[in-house]
């Protein structure tokens, strides 16, 4: 472009003169420079001005200044050397961004802002190949990073060791492996087992250059490495045993606690008297005979909106019906669940209640939780039995505090859900208690960390992450038997208790009728058939009919009786009189 404008220049005029510059006349000079033949070139002025009248047509389309001297549609060839030569890859311009089109007929289209639309031509980067180089992370001159890898003995679906070789396999290696490769840089290193292979290794010593593995992110050991972003969630949990409540004959009783019936019992004769208290004076339905007001009195108070007429009554009414039904409801909630779905029980309810007792509690032998349970949570030590596999768990946990064996066991989420996934008869109880994750372990201030770090979330999102877990770790062993749990059909036991109260009250009401019936008709009939000539089944047959007819129509009959029986004597009494008049 430069020769282009000097060209231009020298056309319009080809006599170039330098002047003596005065500025340099007074000084002096004794080495090569010849100041006094220097001269000033006076007709730059109009070099300038040849350059910017410059017009032509570039690798970039047209070359044009504007009249403030910018460039018309700068942009920008973009080659990509290869050898000794070179090829283009593309073009850049600050309006259409990163193209392989000319920016030229760019321009005529709108703007380009969208990084996901700028693209080039693949570059070929030394060694002929396409695919981009990572470059190193650390000027490690050839050598290994050294990765240590604990030498788990249970639980082997995290971290296991090939068995003679120092290659490792699990859930925790796939997820570095898959982490590593997203690193825009290679990085070399060698995986060195810690651990006496006995025992589960417990802490990593930094003498390694990173630590991987199902490595718990903790506050102490994060003043000594710098954790990447945990790439599982692992909190502590209680895993205890479990039994299912069997369908018992009183689980309509379930629903509330002994003091919640009281309450509701004492609630249902509170309102009762209070609706009676309001109404008896103006209401004939609360009137009447002591006795039939005290029976009556609960229904009353569960009915109470049915027939209350004074004022005060249908105040309170609307908040009264408002709390039978929450009751009810919840009732019926609370009912439906325990009869239709199976409920687990456990004597360990969590944590907490695990640190009220005083039984021996498991916890994974090389495990943070140790620590955490003496120093955090301040359990006594004598209480906290080591355990190693999870054949180990299970027998500790099958034979119970008193047969030597532990209440729970508290361990992390991960490892409890995979003992679980195959041991249905124990279950995690209480909540998760604390929030940790595993991840891996660098020296204090590595990028690695960093990279990692990144490396990790971008498997989370991308959906890795939860295909290395179900590789791994799903298992559905006790899940379909969960399923199972739900109840179809609802057995006999359930009912039990009801039908009996139910047949026991029946069976009370009618021996209590009866025997009041019996009594009224020995007393309406014993006189009349006194006399004595009817047979049983008469009697009996007599007895049904009483017990058939209306309680009024009974009544109007043995009036009627009475008054018959009465106007008979009397008429016998008149016929004596009258006899003993004549006689005497
Ligand atoms: N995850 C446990 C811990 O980090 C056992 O390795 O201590």
């Amino acid at each position: 472009m430069l020769a282009r404008a000097i060209d231009a220049f020298l056309d319009h005029d080809a006599n170039i003169s330098f002047l003596a510059d005065p500025k340099l006349k007074g000084s002096s000079s004794k080495g090569a420079l010849r100041l006094k033949t220097m001269s000033v070139f006076s007709g730059g002025e109009l070099l300038l001005n040849s350059i910017i009248n410059v017009v032509m047509s570039g690798v970039t389309g047209n070359f044009k200044f504007t009249s403030d001297r910018n460039l018309v549609n700068p942009a920008f060839e973009i080659i990509n050397v290869v050898g000794t030569g070179f090829k283009r890859t593309g073009y850049w311009s600050n309006y259409s961004g990163l193209s392989v089109s000319l920016p030229e007929r760019l321009y005529e289209r709108p703007a380009n802002h969208s990084s996901f639309k700028q693209q080039l031509y693949p570059v070929v980067w030394p060694g002929e190949t396409t695919k981009k180089p990572r470059g190193w992370v650390f000027p490690q001159n050839g050598r290994q990073l050294k990765i240590a890898v604990p030498s788990r003995v249970s639980f082997q679906d995290f971290v296991a060791r090939v068995t003679g070789t120092d290659m490792f396999t699990g859930y925790c290696i796939d997820v570095f492996f898959a982490a590593v490769n997203l690193l825009p840089y290679a990085v070399p290193y060698q995986l060195i087992p810690y651990g006496d292979g006995r025992n589960n290794p417990s802490g990593t010593e930094l003498e390694y250059d990173a630590a991987i593995g199902d490595i718990a992110i903790t506050t102490n050991r994060t003043r000594m490495a710098d954790f990447t972003q945990p790439y599982i969630e692992s909190g502590l949990v209680v895993v205890a045993p479990i039994r299912k409540l069997s369908s018992s004959a009183w689980a309509f009783l379930r629903p509330f606690t002994r003091e919640m019936w009281c309450l509701s019992g004492v609630f249902v004769l509170l309102g009762g008297a209070v609706v009676w208290i309001l109404e008896h004076r103006i209401n004939d339905d609360f009137r009447g005979p002591p006795s039939k007001q005290i029976i009556s009195l609960t229904s009353r108070s569960i009915h109470a909106g049915e027939r209350t007429i004074g004022a005060l009554g249908r105040l309170m009414l609307p908040l009264w019906l408002f709390a039978v039904l929450v009751i009810k409801s919840s009732y019926t909630a609370s009912l439906t669940s325990i009869l239709t779905v199976q409920q687990l029980s456990s004597p360990v309810k969590g944590i907490q209640s695990l640190l009220k007792g005083d039984e021996r509690i498991g916890y994974q032998q090389g495990s943070f939780a140790r620590d955490y349970l003496v120093e955090q949570l301040g359990v006594q030590e004598s209480r906290l039995v080591p355990l190693r596999l999870p054949e180990d768990y299970a027998k500790a946990l099958n034979d119970g505090p008193r047969h030597g064996g532990v209440a729970a066991i508290v361990d992390e989420r991960a490892y409890a859900e995979l003992f679980l996934s195959t041991r249905c008869e124990f279950s995690i109880v209480g909540p998760e208690f604390t929030k940790n994750g595993w991840g891996f372990a660098f020296p204090k201030d590595s990028p690695l960390a960093i990279d990692m770090s990144t490396a990790i979330l971008t498997l989370s999102e991308n959906g890795d992450l939860q295909r290395i877990h179900d590789k791994w770790l799903l298992r559905s062993a006790c899940s379909s038997q969960g399923a199972k749990l739900q109840v179809d059909r609802l057995p006999l036991t359930s009912f039990e208790g009801l039908f009996s109260l139910c047949g026991l009250a029946c069976l009370v009401a009618l021996l209590i009728y009866f025997t009041k019936m019996i009594y009224l008709f020995n007393q309406r009939y014993s006189e009349p058939e006194s006399s004595g000539q009817s047979s049983r089944s008469r009697r009996l047959h007599m007895f049904l009919t009483f017990a058939d007819e209306k309680e009024e129509a009974t009544k109007a009959r043995s009036i009627s009786r009475e008054t018959e029986w009465n106007s008979c004597t009397s008429m016998e009494q008149n016929a004596s009189t009258f006899s003993s008049q004549r006689a005497s």
